[in-house]
């Protein structure tokens, strides 16, 4: 069985071919930071233009670097959601319009879902119920996965998502978009220890988090120092070590909560090396395993989407004229897997 996947949430358009026997055939990815670093973030119209331009003639060079014939493609699984409601129904139309045209099943996919179990595309034997966090763009919450598809909220942001953290302060700090990576260079340089930086939340005996609060005091602090590189790799430092605290006490709080020992951490934060390696060590302390995915696989991709196509074979629907999208689609609406 062999299905192309399609992500065309958010600013990145994703094409991949996932194949049960041969593994991941061909990942492409065409990133828009050129067209939105100048506004400083995603402006939504112009991400669904751009998806409209290159995603068909991706899937082209997909085919033909891969060296697939269309004929043996089983099935096109796509993004349905959460994402931009433009971007997805890019995404939607194209799936749909192919798969009416190489008359071959069409399988809508949950984002979070694909980066939830994206994982698995290296690291086959994750087994079941674990701990996911799952810190992108859009979202930073704490699931507890009892098997694909049967997935439980146990704690999530109240406010901004980390990611948002992560490029909004970068964005302060006169670094280009998108954020978090260019922050993070920028923190290993910075001196631990000059600033001290506040962990909200870290009390509250829940499992929810909250950023915004952390954003406005380093806003405060920017506008309060020099701009000179030094002082902004040592606030850079600083907030990427609070940032990283917080996610790191709950993801044990939750552990603790649950008793399970394996978590895995995926979506764009998760290529965070100082993330990776604090929630490593944290795991140690807990006789618990972490799973991540490789740092290039952690954003988007098409290769998540393709993989849990593959997964929900079984759930394929005959190509139709009613496009199904879901720009708010959550995790917990999910069917889970006979
Ligand atoms: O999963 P993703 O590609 O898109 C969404 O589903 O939202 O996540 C994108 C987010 C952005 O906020 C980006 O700044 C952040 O992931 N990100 C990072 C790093 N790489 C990507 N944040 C911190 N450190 C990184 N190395
Ligand atoms: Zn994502």
């Amino acid at each position: 069985m062999r299905v192309l996947g399609i992500e065309t949430s958010c600013d990145d358009t994703g094409i991949a071919i996932y194949d049960d026997r041969l593994g991941l055939m061909i990942n492409l990815l065409h990133n828009q930071f050129d067209l939105h670093s100048k506004y400083g973030g995603i402006v939504p119209e112009l991400a669904a233009r751009s998806h409209m331009k290159k995603t068909v003639p991706l899937i082209e060079r997909a085919l033909m670097q891969s060296g697939c014939d269309v004929k043996s493609i089983s099935a096109i699984a796509y993004t349905a959601g959460p994402g931009l409601m433009g971007s997805l129904l890019i995404g939607a139309s194209i799936s749909h319009a192919l798969s009416f045209s190489w008359n071959i099943p069409i399988i809508p996919v949950n984002h979070m879902e694909g980066h939830l179990l994206s994982p698995m595309l290296e690291e086959k034997k994750i087994e079941f119920p674990f701990i996911a966090l799952l810190v992108s763009g859009g979202h930073t919450q704490l699931i507890e996965a009892f098997k694909i598809g049967s997935y439980k909220l146990l704690g999530e942001s109240l406010d901004d998502s980390v990611g948002d953290a992560f490029d909004k302060t970068a964005k302060l700090l006169g670094l280009s978009y998108p954020g978090g990576p260019s922050l993070s260079k920028m923190a290993k340089y910075g001196t631990p220890g000059r600033f001290k930086f506040p962990r909200p939340m870290i009390k509250s005996s829940d499992l929810n988090f909250s950023f915004s609060g952390l954003k406005t005091y380093t806003s405060n602090l920017i506008n309060k120092q020099e701009k000179d590189f030094q002082t902004r790799a040592d606030i850079a430092y600083e907030f990427e070590s609070a940032v990283i605290d917080i996610l790191v006490i709950k993801c044990k709080r939750a552990l603790k909560k649950t008793g399970l020992n394996r978590i895995v951490v995926a979506g764009g934060v998760s290529a965070n090396d100082s993330l990776r390696e604090k929630i490593k060590l944290m795991a140690i302390c807990c006789k618990s395993q972490v799973f991540y995915v490789r740092p290039e696989l952690c954003t988007d991709n098409g290769a998540m989407i393709a993989y849990v196509g593959m997964l929900r074979f079984k759930e394929r629907k005959p190509s139709k004229l009613n496009i199904f999208v879901s720009p708010n689609w959550l995790l917990s609406d999910l069917k889970s897997i006979k």
